[in-house]
């Protein structure tokens, strides 16, 4: 915030003596500042002030050239909380062009708490920076049961900005989703409990209530780079991957995670005469994601060795030709999103017995950043499985002990075999039946170990609910 202090010639304790002395030291000791380092110093340092003490050593730098000097001056003025400085306040609202001292000048009006002030704050609502709309708000909803404020309030559900709409539903609309949960939250159906499905996905989730997954980590097929994603068009496979997410967006609990690992892919040439296509996945279904209101929270690189990911950089390394250059590409991305709720994510956490909050402490030795360094892992049987340690993280960082965990894309197995491990449960569905009979072979091995799991069909799957 402030210019350096490298070369400052006052101290804390001579700031704090002077403002002990009373308001001509203090206003003393701000004139003699040789610079606006110095000034921000003996503002930044004031700490609570006497409300007894006059305006006039902050008023006169209010103006004033450098912006972290005007900042600390209003901060001071708005300790004073006097329904006086409002005019003040007002005109720099009106005149100020940087949004940091703008936003503590509405600051100050609201920690007045005067209802003097309402008419002010409710006029900053029309501003057309949010930040400020925010602070407004923040000022306004000290009065909330106020008529007039509550209907001023209430009218900005529809906003144009979308923080503006979130504040206002959960201070006024309630919680929507929380309405149909029948279950408690940490709590699923036990006909979910360690099953896997054969079928397609989509006519699997259409027997799943609402709200009963606490976490889904899937690998969708990548759209024609593999033998079981086949789809007519770029468009048909998005849209079959909109249908998919939604239907998950139904079925996940209040403020719940998913976490959908993909990468662009590459079409090959049909001749040498044509060229490849890459079709960038994960920005593509990232869209409607949003659309549908999965909330996005990160981006996690997951990160190969370059040895072990096809070589494409070969034929640029011979003739080193603009243009032609094609990178190796050793990344792939995990994007997290979570269910939109106006509830804080401490409140998912409340939702669980100290005991299991204990239990499900992440270990020491987590990630710290977000790209993830992992070896991928082949198969005999299926191309594209998931490492048990990229599987473990996900389910480590986003769930607790006992939660279900889903899959909509079972594939071997991965995700159902490291939940078990880690004392949660799962839910999987795949459509091929070789990987389904693969996910069985582990079953045999008892490698779905403890608890039976239950490979049905989708037949056998609706008999068990209804
Ligand atoms: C990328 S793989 C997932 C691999 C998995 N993560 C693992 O660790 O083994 C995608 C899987 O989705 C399956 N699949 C494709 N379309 C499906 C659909 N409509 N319903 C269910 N499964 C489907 C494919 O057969 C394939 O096994």
């Amino acid at each position: 915030m402030t210019d350096n202090y490298k070369d400052l010639s006052i101290t804390r304790e001579e700031v704090l003596t002077a403002k002990t002395k009373g308001q001509d030291e203090l206003k003393r000791l701000i004139q003699s500042a040789r610079n606006s380092g110095e000034l921000v110093f003996i503002l930044e340092n004031i700490g609570s002030i006497p409300l007894s003490f006059g305006a006039d050593c902050f008023l006169s730098l209010i103006e004033y050239e450098n912006k972290d000097v005007r900042f600390w001056a209003i901060k001071n003025l708005g300790k004073l909380k006097s329904i006086e400085l409002l005019p003040v306040f007002m005109h720099i609202i009106n005149t100020e062009s940087n949004t940091s001292v703008k936003r503590e000048a509405v600051s100050s009006i609201g920690r007045m708490r005067r209802t003097e002030a309402i008419p002010s704050l409710i006029s900053i609502l029309k501003d057309s920076d949010p930040k400020i709309v925010c602070q407004a708000i923040r000022g306004l909803l000290v009065f909330k049961g106020c008529k007039e404020v509550d209907t001023k309030l209430k009218a900005l559900k529809d906003h144009e900005n979308e923080m503006v709409v979130s504040v206002i539903k959960k201070e006024y609309f309630g919680n929507e989703s929380t309405k149909k949960d029948i279950l408690p939250h940490y709590e699923t159906y036990p006909f979910l409990v360690n099953t896997v499905v054969k079928g397609d996905v989509r006519d699997i989730m259409h027997y799943v209530p609402d709200q009963s997954v606490h976490l889904t980590f899937t690998s969708p097929p990548y759209y024609n780079a593999r033998d079981y994603s086949i789809y007519p068009s770029y468009e048909a496979y998005l849209k079959f991957l909109a249908d998919v997410f939604s239907e998950v967006y139904r079925i996940t609990k209040e403020g719940r995670f998913l976490i959908v690992n993909t990468s662009p892919v590459i079409v090959p040439r049909i001749s040498r005469a044509h060229s490849s296509k890459r079709y960038p996945i994960p920005f593509d279904i990232h869209h409607d994601l949003i659309k549908m209101g999965w909330e996005f929270i990160d981006d996690i690189i997951w990160m190969k060795p370059e040895y072990s990911v096809k070589n494409r950089i070969g034929g640029f390394q011979q003739h080193r030709r603009p243009l032609a250059y094609k990178p190796n590409t050793v990344t792939e991305y995990l994007m997290v999103y979570r269910k939109q709720t106006t509830r804080l994510i401490d409140w998912n956490i409340h939702q669980y017995s100290d005991k299991i909050i204990e239990e499900s402490k992440v270990p020491d030795n987590f990630e710290t950043t977000n790209v993830w360094q992992i070896c991928p892992k082949s198969d005999k049987v299926h191309s594209a499985i998931f490492p048990y340690d990229l599987c473990k993280r996900v389910i480590e960082y986003y769930s607790f002990v006992g939660d279900l965990i889903f899959d909509p894309f079972g594939g071997s197995g991965t995700v159902g075999r490291t939940a078990k491990k880690l004392n949660r449960r799962f839910f999987l569905a795949e459509k091929d039946p070789v990987y389904f009979e693969y996910m069985k072979s582990f079953q045999r091995e008892n490698i779905f170990e403890g608890t039976p799991t239950h490979f049905l069909t989708l037949n056998q799957f609706k008999s068990t609910i209804l």
